[in-house]
């Protein structure tokens, strides 16, 4: 267990920082959850879950299905396991993604909101997660922070955990190397409202570029 992602992501679910990444997130999840075409039955597994906001977007679609989310703080699975009460198809586990706790070959998707780039082995995440995906069942992976939005790197100086920016074309590499068929990237817009003023972007015209470029979407098949 990595301590100082625990740590750092604890903090952030004890002082209310967690709860704001919805608002921030949103927009590009609506996008990549429809490109994603989920059916009912389908099981879904969301790393680097944090509050569990996200997967609670996905349970909804998939009634006779189910999911799980996973994440390194324990804090954010307690404040997850909090809110969602409601759902008999949903569930939360302490755990990181370099040994997913799971069996082999079992979920449809695995999904990754803004947490890719925190993980300390991406090819050992990509193996784990390539070993609990059942044959067809495909990665989504989306990015705010990476080499495609030059504006982003900006964030990076602020983040207290050592992150890895990657581009689109690396991804691919790791994904190739890994075993993974079909990578596929695109760009999405950030359709959120925007904020009345940015601290990291005092610059409208600069703002302005960095919600057009938007994040980085990726998804690839184990066949
Ligand atoms: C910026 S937060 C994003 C949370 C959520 N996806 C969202 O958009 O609100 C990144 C999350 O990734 C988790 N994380 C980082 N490294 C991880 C790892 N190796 N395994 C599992 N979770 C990890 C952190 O604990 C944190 O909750």
């Amino acid at each position: 267990m990595s301590d100082r992602i625990r740590a750092e992501f604890n903090q952030w679910a004890l002082d209310g920082r967690s709860a704001q990444l919805e608002a921030h997130h949103h927009a590009f999840v609506q996008q990549m959850i429809e490109k994603m075409r989920i059916q009912p039955r389908e099981r879904i597994l969301e790393i680097g879950c944090g509050e569990g906001w996200a997967s609670r977007m996905l349970a909804k679609l998939v009634p006779q299905g189910m999911v799980a989310g996973l994440d390194a703080a324990d804090e954010m699975i307690h404040n997850a396991r909090l809110q969602s009460t409601a759902f008999e198809n949903l569930m939360f586990i302490w755990g990181e993604v370099e040994a997913i706790p799971w069996q082999e070959k079992f979920f449809t998707r695995v999904v990754c909101v803004e947490s890719f780039y925190y993980f300390e082995n991406p090819e050992q995440a990509l193996r784990e997660i390539y070993r609990v995906l059942a044959p067809e069942g495909s990665v989504w992976i989306l990015n705010h922070i990476s080499k495609e939005n030059e504006l982003s790197l900006r964030w990076v100086a602020e983040l207290n955990v050592p992150v890895r920016v990657m581009s689109a074309e690396e991804h691919g590499a790791l994904f190739e190397q890994v075993g993974f068929s079909d990578f596929q990237h695109e760009m999405l817009p950030d359709l959120s409202p925007p904020p009345l003023s940015s601290k990291t972007f005092p610059n409208p015209a600069e703002l302005q570029r960095f919600r057009e470029t938007g994040a980085l979407m990726m998804h690839a098949t184990r066949k």
